[in-house]
């Protein structure tokens, strides 16, 4: 039962196909996560009968974090987002939004709900900051630009001092996007704190949780004057809704560890797949009614005492990230999207970019039932989704969609052991290698050469 069936590869045979030659099969019995989200644990639940964790507040929790002195919880980072969007229109007559082309489609929703618009920047071929050259002439050319949303994605800060200039120029807001991004820093100050306005998520999946939240939070006292009334104006209570999210936390706390993951994560991609529905199977198909209603002290308890164990999480994931950087960062044909060096990323997962699609499909092709937490971001550049195309309009991305069509994310997840990792290293080694006609590895287990953080490194061979 589970475990996965490794085929050796010390023996480079051109005529085999390459996805038959690495690890590809796993039962249905191991599934490790994506990206990084902290696990829950029993006493999660049991510590909220104590009545100090039920009258803590996981607002100060994120005040006290990022030191801040605003910071309030939502249902999700979409109506997060969409709050402050309200909000802001208390204090802008301006109605057009800047978002980047590699990015959640949900904000362009959260945009088309508050009566906005969305004008599309193109990013880097190989990284997710804006093509700043682009982004400076979408402000200096349109009178209209409200905000501009700097997306720390992947848990990797953007360079938010270029953006801050051409922002400031033109006394535009920038609501920072720190969806994955929790506990990021950026010139030793926190993501969240840097611009006028910022989210997080507190989704499945996202690092700290409660099955599904948002925060809010701001520097300005104006804003979060109009925040304030924003969510007197539009956010409700809703009885059902919320029993049902309390189950769900439950549920992911059973299911949230590799054992039992693959029946809330691939099953239902399996089925989606089945059924045609692509996008929905990786999640990636919404709509605009997105709910917006409060969260109980229940949730918002559990995820204060799981506060507590962030920032060691946070440590870990880091040191996973080292390691496929350490392992993959010379590999002819491949670059993987990290921190620049006034940054420091949590990384959540880690994104390798490949030169051509043919070598991404075959890696994705590889990984599709291995088990090891290798997925992708988001399949399409913004502006490509068909079912937000009266809300996006056609910019060229030809940046984000080559990101798109030639990325795969790698795994930090606290399950990840030494193994998989190893695993995942030898299959993209492998993939890259035979593509550039070159002997492929023997397994990274038969080859060790160096330690960090507890996890095997090969830092000669070629
Ligand atoms: C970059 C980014 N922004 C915004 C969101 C929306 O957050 P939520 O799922 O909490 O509504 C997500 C979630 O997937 C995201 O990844």
């Amino acid at each position: 039962m589970g475990g996965i069936l490794k085929r050796p590869l010390s023996v480079f045979d051109p005529k085999v196909e390459v996805f038959d030659r690495v690890c590809t099969k796993v039962t249905i019995f191991r599934e490790i996560p994506p990206t990084a989200g902290l696990p829950l644990y029993a006493k999660d639940f049991l510590s909220i009968c104590l009545k100090k964790n039920r009258q803590s507040s996981l607002e100060e929790d994120f005040k006290d974090y990022l030191n801040a002195p605003y910071a309030k919880v939502t249902y999700s980072g979409t109506a997060a987002f969409y709050i402050i969007l309200e909000g802001l229109k208390g204090l802008s007559s301006k109605k057009t939004v800047i978002i980047p082309s590699f990015i959640c489609p949900l904000v362009p929703l959260a945009i088309h709900r508050a009566s906005l618009r969305v004008a599309v920047c193109d990013i880097n071929k190989d990284n997710f900051n804006f093509d700043l050259r682009k982004l400076q002439a979408l402000c200096l050319n349109n009178d209209d630009i409200l905000a501009i949303v700097a997306v720390h994605l992947g848990g990797i800060p953007v360079d938010f001092e270029e953006i801050k200039q051409i922002a400031g120029n033109k006394e535009i807001f920038i609501i920072e996007d720190c969806a994955q991004s929790l506990g990021a820093v950026y010139k030793d100050k926190k993501v969240g704190t840097l611009g006028d306005f910022s989210f997080f998520s507190l989704c499945r999946g996202k690092g700290l949780t409660i099955y599904e939240g948002g925060v809010i939070v701001t520097k300005k006292e104006s804003g979060s004057v109009k925040i304030d009334a924003t969510i007197e104006r539009i956010v409700n209570t809703d009885f059902l809704s919320e029993t049902l999210k309390i189950l769900e936390l439950f549920g992911y706390w059973i299911f949230y560890r590799p054992e039992l993951f693959w029946w809330a994560f691939r099953l239902p991609q399996v089925f989606w797949d089945w059924r045609g529905g692509h996008l929905r199977a990786l999640t990636e198909y919404f709509t605009v009614g997105f709910p917006l209603h409060k969260i109980s002290r229940i949730r918002k308890s559990i995820g204060h005492v799981a506060f507590a164990r962030l920032d060691k999480e946070l440590d870990k994931q880091r040191q996973k990230a080292s390691s496929y950087i350490e392992n993959l960062r010379d590999i002819p044909g491949v670059k993987l999207i990290t921190e620049s060096p006034e940054a420091k990323a949590t990384y959540p997962y880690l994104t390798l970019l490949f030169n051509d699609p043919i070598k991404c499909e075959k890696a994705k092709e590889a990984f599709r039932n291995s088990g090891l937490g290798v997925f992708q971001i988001y399949a399409m550049a913004i502006t490509d989704y068909d079912y937000l195309k009266r809300i996006v309009k056609n910019t060229d991305s030809p940046n984000g969609r080559f990101i798109a069509q030639n990325h795969i994310t790698l795994t930090t997840s606290t399950f990840l052991k030494d193994k998989d990792l190893n695993s995942v290293i030898d299959t993209v080694r492998n993939i890259t290698y035979q593509e550039n006609r070159l002997p492929a590895f023997p397994p990274l287990a038969e080859s060790t050469v160096g330690v960090i953080g507890g996890i095997r490194h090969r830092r000669d061979r070629r």
